[in-house]
C-alpha cells in the first residue's frame, strides 16, 4: 500500500465522524459525498472520533463494531487510502494532550454557549464534563494537523468557530502557530430524516443505511413523508415543500426532475411511485458502496492496515505540531535550560 504523500503541497482539510456503525444516508449526503470529491483537491485526513463517542452513553463491548463498521463504510463509499489518510482518533494519541493544553486557552462560557451542550446537557441529571469539553477535543483533532479548512455540515458550525477562537486565543499567548480553519459546507442544505421531523440518525430509525439492498432501501423510504396537503392522490403535490422531492434532487438524473415535479403537481403519479423511482435511484447510487464494503468485510485485515496506515501518516504531522505546542509552552524545559 502506498499511501497517502505527507507532503505534497497542496491545502490540508481534516474532517471527523462519529464511530456510529454502518453509515447512513444522512452522513453520506451531510458529509462523505463531499469528502469523497475533496480528496483530488487537498490533502485530506479522516479521523473516527471513538474519543468523542464516549461523551454520550455507549457500550464498550460494541465500541470496536462501530468503529470497524464505520471505517468499512467510508472505504465502500469511495474514500481511497491511497489518496486519503483514514484513522481512528485514539490511535493518535497527541489529539487528547493538545485537547488538555487548549484547556488553558478555552473560555467556559464559550462552552456552555455550544447548541450541542444545550441541546445534550438539558436532558441530563448529572452532566459529564466531556459533554462541555467536546468542542475542545473537536478544536484539537484540527488544529493538530494545523488543517486550513474543515468539510461540515451546519451543525458543526458553531464548533468550528470556537476552534479559530481557540486558535486565536492560543497564537495570541504563545506565538503564531495555528491557522484559523475555514468551514467548507456541502450545498446539502438540511435534510430531514424520512419522517420528516427530526436529522436523519439512526436510532430514530428515520434514514436508510448506505448499504442497505435495494428491498430495505424501499422499505424505508416508503415510510417517508410527503407534502401533507396531499392527502388523496388525486390532490395537486408541492415538490419544493416534499422531502422525497429533495432527496430526487440528489438521486434521480436533474434531466428527470421536471418530470417528477410537474407529474406531481399535476396528480399525475401518486406519491408510492415517487417513492418507489427514488428507492430505485438510491439503491442504484448505493450498489458499488455494497460491492466494495463485502470486499472489505471479508478482507478486515485490509481494513486495519488502512487504519494502521493512516495513524501512522497523521502521527508523524500531529508530533510535529506537538514539538511546536511544546516548546512554545514552556515544556521542553531540559532543552531550554542547556
Ligand atoms: N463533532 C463532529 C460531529 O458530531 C465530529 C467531529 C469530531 C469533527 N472532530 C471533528 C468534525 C473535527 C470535523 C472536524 O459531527
Ligand atoms: Fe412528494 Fe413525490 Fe408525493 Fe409529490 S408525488 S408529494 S414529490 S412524494
Amino acid at each position: 500500500m502506498s499511501g497517502q504523500q505527507v507532503n505534497t503541497g497542496k491545502r490540508r482539510i481534516l474532517s471527523g465522524v462519529q464511530p456510529s456503525g454502518e453509515a447512513h444516508l444522512g452522513n453520506y449526503l451531510g458529509a462523505f459525498r463531499q469528502w469523497v470529491d475533496l480528496q483530488d483537491t487537498y490533502d485530506c485526513l479522516f479521523c473516527i472520533v471513538d474519543q468523542h463517542a464516549i461523551t454520550g452513553q455507549y457500550d464498550p463491548a460494541l465500541l470496536p463494531q462501530r468503529i470497524f463498521d464505520m471505517a468499512v463504510s467510508l472505504l465502500a463509499v469511495g474514500l481511497d487510502p491511497d489518496r486519503c489518510s483514514i484513522f481512528v482518533q485514539s490511535e493518535v494519541q497527541e489529539h487528547t494532550e493538545l485537547a488538555w493544553l487548549f484547556n488553558a486557552v478555552t473560555p467556559v462560557g464559550e462552552l456552555e454557549r455550544m447548541t450541542q451542550y444545550k441541546d445534550k446537557s438539558s436532558r441530563l441529571e448529572s452532566i459529564p464534563a466531556g459533554l462541555l469539553n467536546y468542542p475542545i477535543l473537536q478544536a484539537a483533532d484540527i488544529l493538530i494537523y494545523r488543517a486550513q479548512a474543515v468539510p461540515v455540515g451546519e451543525d458543526q458550525l458553531q464548533h468550528l468557530e470556537l476552534t479559530r477562537e481557540i486558535a486565536r486565543k492560543w497564537n495570541a499567548q504563545y506565538g503564531e502557530l495555528f491557522p484559523e480553519p475555514q468551514a467548507i459546507v456541502g450545498g446539502t442544505g438540511r435534510i430531514m430524516g424520512l419522517d420528516g421531523e427530526a436529522k436523519m440518525s439512526k436510532s430514530l430509525g428515520n434514514t436508510v443505511g448506505i448499504l442497505a439492498e435495494p428491498e430495505e432501501v424501499w422499505s424505508q423510504v416508503r415510510t417517508a413523508v410527503t407534502d401533507p396537503q396531499r392527502i388523496r392522490k388525486d390532490d395537486p403535490g408541492r415538490p419544493e415543500v416534499c422531502n422525497v422531492y429533495s432527496l430526487h434532487e440528489f438521486f434521480t438524473d436533474s434531466s428527470d426532475l421536471p418530470d417528477i415535479a410537474e407529474q406531481c403537481r399535476t396528480a399525475q403519479r401518486g406519491c408510492v411511485d415517487c417513492k418507489k423511482i427514488l428507492a430505485e435511484n438510491v439503491a442504484h447510487e448505493f450498489e458499488p458502496f455494497r460491492d466494495r464494503a463485502a470486499h472489505y468485510r471479508d478482507r478486515p485485515e485490509e481494513v486495519m492496515e488502512v487504519l494502521a496506515t493512516g495513524a501512522r501518516q497523521a502521527t508523524v504531522l500531529a508530533q510535529e505540531t506537538m514539538a511546536e505546542v511544546r516548546r512554545k509552552m514552556g515544556m521542553d524545559w531540559r532543552k531550554a535550560l542547556t
